[in-house]
């Protein structure tokens, strides 16, 4: 069985291969028309979303497959306390494949974890967004023509931003990729992110409060919005919430082939005066979106069979019931009468990560 929860779930050469074949339907739309005739995509969104939903929708829908789901989680059996392992058994039995948003960290993995099925994690709270980076990877790719050898630059909420997070893991199987960090000190990049995936992969990374001084350097910019439903401390959100704003101004010494990515939705952190230089790319992105997300189910479908593709979802050194993580918005604690806590090894070689979202123990 194959799933899509983490970006690294995903070798460099089968990320080439979604993009190449994403590339391919966008070519030749109509041969791909009746591909996926018979088939279901279960689309079930227990958190608010309009492009990650809606493009898996119009994905499946354009392969000539069906779609079911619910995206009000509170219009579900969920609102009676069923689990996330007991609705995806559910699901099972009228699906042929899962795509799953939560704002719960490694709610997809558990479904995955208890799944006949391909699951597919459509963003887990501040953890990871994995369809988002591949979309991301087709918008560099048809836009800059290369995923070697780019500063990208990431601007904005980069502590709870998972779109960042996945894509810096992605770029991480590439040559010559420069990351510059632009974040105030509040919403800087994890530690773990930091230190076990640029540190230990070899990603060169530089951190820095003002877009001005590198904008000048950057193949790409990625802007993120401020996620205000992160935040446990309003107060904390007000004093950040405004840190960056882009503006035509600010583009005056950015390259002419410098491109601006942003996942959307955008609040205020990219000004309407940027949306008509030919550099901003973020409603191009979208629509690439569908099409990647067209050759993910396509691809997931074709590898659910094939021993040659299964991959373990869990390593075989995890720890099981020695410790609790100390993530309240983990699974493990917000189902804990049904989900067992697992650790493995930190990458860093210093202590434990949870399985599900990579926060530690509570010590
Ligand atoms: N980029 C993204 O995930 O958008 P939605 O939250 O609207 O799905």
């Amino acid at each position: 069985m194959r799933h899509l929860i983490d970006p690294t779930d995903l070798s460099k050469e089968e990320i080439k291969e979604i993009i190449a074949l994403a590339e391919d339907i966008i070519a030749d739309r109509k041969k791909y028309s009746e591909v996926c005739k018979g088939k279901k995509l279960a689309t079930l969104f227990y958190e608010p979303s309009t492009r990650t939903r809606l493009s898996f929708t119009a994905a499946m829908m354009e392969l000539g497959g069906n779609v079911l789901g619910f995206s009000d989680a509170m219009s579900s059996s969920v609102s009676k306390g069923e689990t996330v392992a007991d609705t995806t058994r559910v699901i099972n039995c009228f699906a042929d494949i899962i795509a799953m948003r939560h704002s719960v960290e490694g709610a997809p993995l558990v479904s995955a974890m208890n799944s006949r099925t391909p699951v597919i994690n459509a963003g887990d709270g501040s953890h990871a967004h994995p369809t988002q980076t591949l979309t991301d990877l087709l918008t560099i790719k048809r836009e800059i023509g290369r995923f070697d050898n780019i500063t990208i630059g990431f601007c904005g909420d980069l502590k709870f931003g998972r779109t960042v997070h996945s894509l810096i893991k992605a770029l991480s199987k590439f040559q010559g990729v420069n990351v510059v960090l632009i974040a105030p000190e509040e919403l800087k990049l994890p530690g773990y992110m930091k230190h076990e995936v640029c540190d230990k992969l070899g990603i060169p990374y530089r951190e820095v409060e003002s877009l001005e001084e590198v904008i000048g350097d950057l193949d790409v910019l990625y802007m993120t919005r401020v996620q205000k439903e992160r935040f446990l401390d309003e107060e904390e959100y007000d004093r950040v919430k405004d840190c960056f704003v882009l503006t035509a101004d600010k583009l005056k010494d950015a390259k002419p082939e410098m491109r601006i990515l942003h996942p959307l939705p955008r609040v205020n952190e990219i000004s309407v005066d940027v949306d008509n230089d030919p550099r901003a790319a973020y409603f191009r992105q979208v629509e690439n979106g569908k099409f990647v997300r067209m050759a993910l189910i396509l691809k997931l479908l074709e590898w659910a069979d094939k021993p040659s593709h299964h991959r373990e979802l869990i390593s075989k050194d995890v720890i099981k019931g020695e410790h609790r993580c100390s993530n309240p918005k983990c699974i493990s604690n917000t189902e804990a009468h049904a989900v067992e806590p697992m650790f493995r090894p930190s990458a860093d070689g210093n202590g434990l990560r949870c399985v599900y979202c990579e926060h530690r123990p509570v010590k």
